[in-house]
C-alpha cells in the first residue's frame, strides 16, 4: 500500500484522509458523537439556509470566532453540548479541502489517529493521501503532527518521504505538544479564550469514529 503526504490537495482516486487538528477535524470527529450527519459548508449564507431547512443545529467560524447569530463555534469542546440528527458546519479551511477531494474521504486527527489508519487500510485498494488541510493554502504544523499520528499507523506501508517525515516529527508526544500549542492557529485560538479546544486536540485516540465524507454529507458509515 502506498503511504502518501500532501497539502490541500489529495493525489490519491483511491482514499484520502483529511486532517485539520486545529480544529475542523476535531470537530467533526466528536460531533458525531451526537449526531448522525454533518453536513459541510463552504460558505455563511449557504449554511444559515441549511441549517433552517432542515431544523439543524448550526455551527461555524471565521477567524476562528463564532459565527455572529449561529449557535456555537468551531468547538470540539463545545460542541458535546449540542445533540441531534444533523449539524451544519461551516469552517474556513477543513470544509474546503473536502469539497475538493475526488477519492473515498476519510476525517482523521490524533483523537481518532488509531482508527483512522486502520479504516483507511481495511477500505483501501492501493493508495491512501494524508492531506494536511493547512491555513489558507500554508503549511500548519499541527497538521503536520497530526498527519505524523495517523501515519505512526501505517508505517509497514510504503511511505513517502513526507509521510516518513512526518512520522518522525511526530514520535516525542512531548515535543509535539509544545509545537501545537505554540503554532500560529494555536496561538490564535488563545488569543481568543478557546485554549481549552487546543487541549482537546491534542488527546490521542479517545474516539474510534471515522468520519466518511461522501456526496456533501459526513457520516460515520456510508
Ligand atoms: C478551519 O477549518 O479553518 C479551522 O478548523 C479553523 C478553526 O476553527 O480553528
Amino acid at each position: 500500500m502506498k503511504i502518501s503526504l500532501s497539502l490541500e490537495n489529495s493525489n490519491s482516486k483511491d482514499v484520502t484522509i483529511m486532517v485539520d487538528a486545529l480544529r475542523a477535524s476535531t470537530t467533526m470527529i466528536t460531533a458525531l458523537e451526537n449526531f448522525q450527519t454533518i453536513i459541510p459548508v463552504k460558505n455563511i449564507e449557504d449554511a444559515e439556509k441549511l441549517a433552517s431547512k432542515y431544523c439543524a443545529v448550526l455551527a461555524g467560524e471565521r477567524g476562528g470566532a463564532a459565527v455572529k447569530g449561529f449557535d456555537t463555534g468551531n468547538s470540539p469542546v463545545e460542541i458535546q453540548n449540542f445533540k441531534g440528527e444533523i449539524l451544519v458546519l461551516t469552517t474556513t479551511n477543513g470544509t474546503r479541502i473536502l469539497e475538493g477531494l475526488k477519492s473515498k474521504a476519510l476525517v482523521g486527527s490524533f483523537v481518532n489517529a488509531e482508527s483512522v489508519a486502520k479504516k483507511a487500510l481495511d477500505i483501501a485498494e492501493n493508495h491512501i493521501d494524508v492531506v494536511m488541510a493547512g491555513v489558507n493554502g500554508r503549511f500548519a504544523i499541527e497538521d503536520f503532527l497530526g498527519a505524523g499520528a495517523i501515519i505512526s499507523n501505517l508505517q509497514d506501508h510504503a511511505l513517502d518521504e513526507m509521510a516518513l517525515a512526518s512520522v518522525m516529527a511526530s514520535q516525542n508526544k512531548n515535543w509535539v505538544n509544545i509545537a501545537v500549542k505554540t503554532s500560529k492557529s494555536a496561538q490564535g485560538l488563545y488569543e481568543l479564550g478557546l485554549g481549552d479546544d487546543v487541549d482537546f486536540c491534542l488527546k490521542y485516540n479517545i474516539y474510534d469514529t471515522v468520519p466518511m465524507y461522501k456526496n456533501g454529507k459526513i457520516k460515520r458509515n456510508l
